[in-house]
């Protein structure tokens, strides 16, 4: 019998290590080493044709490279193409990370039914019956997607040598396995072999290859560090699971910029894409409520009106409380101190409950003068008007400053019919004719002079 090897890897940041150790040197994390085996024979992982032997690459001037092959295809849904930077390149390996049933599943099911290519979809997670099942109430007439559930690399490469798809969808890396190594499904070892054999396969190929991967507990796609760094793409799908909505986001993107986003509302018939998510984000009450201000905010590239709602009442306890929801609750602190001290609000004593409405969380700067806005009508329980905005940073003096591309705000603001946008004094812009009001302040009194 052959000689078993084991190696020691670290299940934080996939390091290798001969022997055990408390600590691993790499990332100083500690008890993170396990063995695992690993055994070395020649492999046979992907392959069609073995070209390395008669292609070898040369240096050419970057003019003489052919560029036209860079073509993309259109997955067929407006979000999930923007986020990728305008489609899926082929070729390329993109890695989907999300909490446990947050939709990534649905997501890429209804991606592979709507396709226009033939795609190939590798659950190990889930049977063909329950697929079917999920795919009836999404888009049941699909013609050209095939579901194979498979956990072994080499079956599913000898699936796809009978069906040649377009596209392949794996759901999700840490259920496969390869032959060529002893160690479980899930462990560091596999995930990093079945990626690069995938890797191989989508470079050799053309194929573009779509991975699932699950998140640890605290945020990262489970698995060495160097998984991320060995596709092209690494996508996450986020949301409050008790919200409807879900973000798409890019965390990294060879073929585009990262700082694209698709939103999705999750119905009872899969994810609908929302194109104008401002809309969505602005509860449509009829009567005017105190406590709600509106933030012209902008999530990567994309401007979105966001409704901030706060309440603020006296203190049943001896220390007043203060909570959050989709917003820094020491970002929340420190207006309030800026409140107390620059502008006298006397709001030591009194509870603050700050909510982001949507179930979405913001941290930019820019929705702090709709934050204090927010408190502020709360706490003299005078509503504020609704065709009111506001972009604007607050500092620890009370001074209202600028924040980035705030003409971009402000055309959302007035396409949406907003009346006035609140912005700071030190903001150069440059709209000829706007239609909206643009009231320009310099500190935190002239805000309240104008509101109450
Ligand atoms: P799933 O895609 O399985 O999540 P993941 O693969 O990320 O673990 O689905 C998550 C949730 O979505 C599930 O709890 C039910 C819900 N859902 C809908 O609300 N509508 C639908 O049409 C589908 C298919 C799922
Ligand atoms: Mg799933």
């Amino acid at each position: 019998m052959a000689k078993v090897k084991t190696t020691f890897f670290c299940q934080n940041c996939g390091a290798q290590y001969a022997k055990w150790q408390g600590q691993c040197s790499s990332c100083k994390e500690w008890n993170t080493l396990v063995e695992e085996i690993v055994q070395k024979e020649d492999k046979k992982g992907w392959k069609t044709t073995d070209t390395s032997s008669k292609r070898t690459a040369k240096p050419l001037k970057i003019k003489e490279i052919d560029g036209s092959q860079e073509m993309r295809m259109s997955s067929g849904g407006m979000e999930f193409d923007r986020v990728l930077g305008g489609g899926i390149v082929p070729g390329s390996v993109i890695l989907l990370g999300g909490e446990p049933g947050i939709g990534k599943s649905t997501l890429l099911l209804q991606i592979a039914l709507h396709l226009p290519f033939k795609t190939l979809y590798v659950s190990g997670e889930e049977s063909q019956k329950q697929i079917k099942m999920r795919a009836e109430r999404i888009f049941p007439d699909s013609e050209q997607c095939y579901i194979l559930t498979e956990t072994k690399t080499q079956n599913i490469y000898k699936q796809i040598e009978g069906i040649e798809p377009d596209i392949l969808i794996i759901d999700s890396i840490q259920t496969l396995h390869t032959d060529y190594i002893e160690s479980s499904a899930g462990s560091i070892s596999q995930i990093r072999e079945c990626t690069s054999e995938l890797i191989k396969f989508a470079k050799e190929t053309g194929t573009p290859v779509i991975l699932i991967g699950h998140i640890t507990k605290d945020g990262h796609i489970a698995g060495p560090k160097i998984l991320e760094h060995m596709v092209d793409t690494v996508l996450q799908f986020e949301g409050d699971r008790n919200h409807v909505y879900r973000i798409l986001r890019s965390l990294k993107n060879r073929f585009g910029s990262t700082a694209e986003l698709g939103i999705y509302e999750m119905l009872g018939k899969g994810l609908r894409e929302v194109s104008n998510p401002s809309e969505i984000l602005i509860s449509k009450t009829e009567e005017d409520l105190s406590g709600t201000a509106i933030a012209a905010t902008l999530e990567g590239m994309r401007p979105l009106m966001i409704e901030v709602q706060a309440l603020v009442s006296t203190a049943v306890y001896g220390t007043p409380q203060r909570t959050t929801t989709g917003y820094n609750v020491k970002r929340l602190n420190m207006l309030l101190a800026v409140l107390e001290k620059r502008a006298g609000f006397r709001l030591g004593a009194k509870d603050v409950f700050l909510n982001i409405t949507g179930g979405i969380s913001i941290d930019e700067p820019a929705i702090d003068m709709a934050v204090v806005a927010a408190i502020l009508s709360s706490n003299e329980d005078i509503a504020i008007e609704k065709d009111i905005c506001f972009a604007a940073e607050i500092g620890l003096a009370g001074e209202i400053r600028p924040v980035q591309r705030v003409e971009q705000r402000i055309l959302e603001a007035e396409k949406l019919g907003f009346s006035t946008i609140f912005v700071s004094k030190l903001n150069k812009i440059a709209i000829k004719n706007p239609k909206i009001n643009i009231r320009k302040v310099s500190k935190i009194e002239d805000v309240v002079g104008y509101l109450f």
